[in-house]
């Protein structure tokens, strides 16, 4: 990150914070833009980057318009040649579940302290008050629904980027196997969709605007035409981040609803990333050129470490701190809150070995890997070869 302070000591002493600001949001924008040392990739990356982070797409209140401009493709011949993938259709038709069969009845009082929506230990107030920002136990509470309020907000974006993410793929994937499997995700998205929305509305009564972070990644996949950096995109990296973030919260929260919830989603998404890896493993393998695969092994370490850095509950922020410390001091709490170290640890151990498995972890890559602190997941199990279960008692 660069620093601003030298140049905000230019402007009168009133207006330094909020330029400060201003300068440290620009220069977070640049960064993206700049650290990526692929061209393809930056050329991939940089329209939706423009929509997301400057133009601020996702939080005009208006609906988005993406134009794609992927192959439907059709094959009238039935070939029942991916027998993994028509497996996973199978336990994806056993394994529906209706929404309405949560129990709903549940009272969720967010300001309850004997069910907690999270736990202290989620946020670092150690560094809020070195910052001088001091809390009542009430503040605890209500800063705490905020942040999971903003959380769920997100989970909630993320699954309707799944959701028509599902739908594209479906149409464009050239396995017909897969194509029956596809069917049933977009129902189990839509479904996430349902319990997400429900429970912000009738539960914590409010919604965040998208990060403009996951605006990006999910902009960028579904206005790709190739149907693979579609399901690169959603299967892989947004799943891998979402069984990060589910799993996190499903450890760490008390309230029994939303457990509940997270369990049943938990259980679908594992079928998600499988099936991602599956498809993936098999075209990356045995179609792609070595230079197209390269762009990929590209791709997937900049989305990752995106994913990484960047979702810094801003929104949280504007709303709490905004005023009283810089964004660049609340940046420094969140990246190193005992929740998100939690998050970034799972999201991880999911991801890298997803990525091994589908042959995006070369040698030539690696070392930007270790580099990243990320080379101790290299020999995890990929999504293949983990349960539902192992999920739910490894979360
Ligand atoms: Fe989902
Ligand atoms: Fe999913």
């Amino acid at each position: 990150m660069w620093n601003v302070n030298r140049l905000v000591d230019l402007f009168p002493p009133k207006l330094r914070r909020k330029t400060r600001n201003q300068l440290d949001s620009y220069l977070e924008t640049l960064e993206v833009f700049t650290s990526v040392k692929d061209p393809r990739v930056a050329k991939a990356l940089l329209p939706s980057g423009i929509r997301g982070l400057l133009l601020h797409r996702g939080k005009q209140g208006v609906p988005t318009k993406l134009t794609s401009s992927h192959q439907a493709y059709f094959d009238w011949t039935y070939p029942a040649d991916q027998p993994e993938m028509a497996e996973l259709y199978r336990r994806a038709k056993q394994g529906q579940w209706d929404a309405d069969s949560m129990p709903w009845h549940t009272s969720v009082d967010p300001m309850n302290p004997e069910v907690i929506l999270l736990p202290d230990a989620f946020v670092d107030f150690a560094h809020l008050e070195r910052h001088g920002i001091r809390f009542t136990a009430e503040e605890k509470l209500r800063l705490k629904y905020s942040i999971v309020t903003w959380m769920l907000s997100q989970f909630l974006h993320g699954e309707q980027g799944a959701l028509l993410a599902a739908a594209q793929v479906t149409e464009a994937v050239q396995f017909f196997d897969g194509k029956c499997y596809g069917a049933t995700q977009v129902m189990d998205e839509g479904r996430h969709v349902e319990v997400f929305r429900r429970y912000l509305d009738e539960k914590l009564t409010k919604l965040y605007p998208i990060n403009d972070n996951l605006y990006v990644i999910i902009d960028s996949l579904i206005s790709d035409c190739r149907w693979d950096m579609k399901f690169l995109g959603m299967q892989i990296m947004v799943e891998g981040l979402a069984l990060g973030a589910f799993g996190t919260l499903y450890k760490m929260t008390e309230e029994p609803l939303l457990k509940n919830i997270l369990k049943m989603v938990i259980q679908d998404e594992a079928r998600h990333v499988h099936y991602g890896v599956v498809a993936l493993r098999e075209h990356y393998t045995k179609e792609l050129t070595e230079s197209e695969r390269r762009e990929r092994e590209d791709w997937a370490f900049e989305v990752a470490l995106l994913m990484r850095n960047r979702f810094m509950a801003y929104e949280v922020y504007e709303e709490w701190f905004e005023g009283v410390m810089t964004r660049a001091q609340w940046r420094e709490g969140v990246m190193n809150s005992p929740g998100m170290t939690e998050f970034r640890q799972v999201m991880f151990r999911r991801l890298v070995p997803n990525l091994r498995e589908i042959g995006l972890l070369g040698p030539r890559i690696m070392p930007s890997y270790e580099k990243a602190g990320l080379a101790k997941y290299f020999s995890g199990a990929a999504a293949d070869k983990i349960t539902a279960d192992d999920l739910l008692h490894d979360a």
